[in-house]
């Protein structure tokens, strides 16, 4: 195997109906991802996106096929080594922001610190301070998110994706719910990110122009997942 951060090979996802009938939304999915390389998925509504995505952070397994994250081999995991491994290996990114509305932008960012090792207060607010900055948010750490604009609130989501040093950012249309300069700022900031830390990023998209930004561009139709050769 080479080094690829995540690796699926030939996987599937389908859904029974209540009618019996299978629904067949992933079809011989293959797809590896590199560190340092930010990956866009692009497909209409639809097209499944998220379902992808589900199945790359581990929400979710799949029909059939092989995924590895790294060297590990998912499908034999019980879910409590899901969990972990969920926790540690991945970051998410919403079109959501997904903030707890009476915390501090700095208690947002250190929120996922709880759950690691056992570190003091201290050494969480260090840490999420530090992240803050890498997304030039440190003289709004004590706002809560309803003092921060659209733009502000997705990068205190970024620097809490990043806190716990994934090896995989997963974003599901990031820039769903911004205008377009300030959607490809914070773009720019994440892949800025991703590249400095030589993590890996899945992101999904309807968007074609948000997903030209990327490094590669796969297309997600009838369920086949296809990579599109650079213009
Ligand atoms: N649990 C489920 N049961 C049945 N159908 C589902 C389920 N989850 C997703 N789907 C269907 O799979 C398709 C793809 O959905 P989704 O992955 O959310 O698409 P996208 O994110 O590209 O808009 C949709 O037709 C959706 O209705
Ligand atoms: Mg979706």
């Amino acid at each position: 195997m080479t080094d690829a951060l995540l690796s699926l090979h030939q996987v599937t996802r389908h859904f029974r109906l209540a009618s019996g009938e299978d629904l067949h939304i992933l079809k011989g999915i293959d797809l590896q991802v590199h560190p340092g390389e930010v990956a866009a998925v692009v497909g209409k509504s639809g097209s499944g996106k998220s379902t992808l995505l589900n199945l790359l952070g581990l929400l979710d397994t799949p029909s059939s096929g092989t995924y590895h994250c790294g060297a590990v081999e998912v499908s034999p995991l019980s879910d409590a080594r899901l969990a972990d491994l969920r926790a540690s290996y991945f970051g998410f990114v919403f079109q959501q922001y997904l903030l707890l509305d009476r915390r501090t932008a700095l208690e947002n960012v250190a929120e996922p610190l709880l759950f690691g090792s056992a570190r003091d207060i201290a050494t969480r607010k260090q840490r999420a301070m530090e992240l803050l900055d890498a997304v030039g948010l440190s003289d709004r750490a004590n706002h809560t998110p309803s003092l921060l604009s659209g733009g502000e609130q997705q990068r205190v989501a970024i620097a809490r994706a990043l806190v716990r040093n994934p090896q995989m950012i997963l974003a599901d249309e990031p820039t769903g719910a911004l205008d377009v300069g300030t959607g490809e700022m914070v773009l720019q900031m994440l892949f800025q990110q991703v590249r400095e830390r030589h993590i890996g990023m899945v992101l999904v998209t309807h968007d074609p122009q948000i997903a030209a930004l990327a490094d590669v561009v796969y297309t997600l139709e009838q369920g086949v997942l296809n990579s599109e050769v650079a213009l």
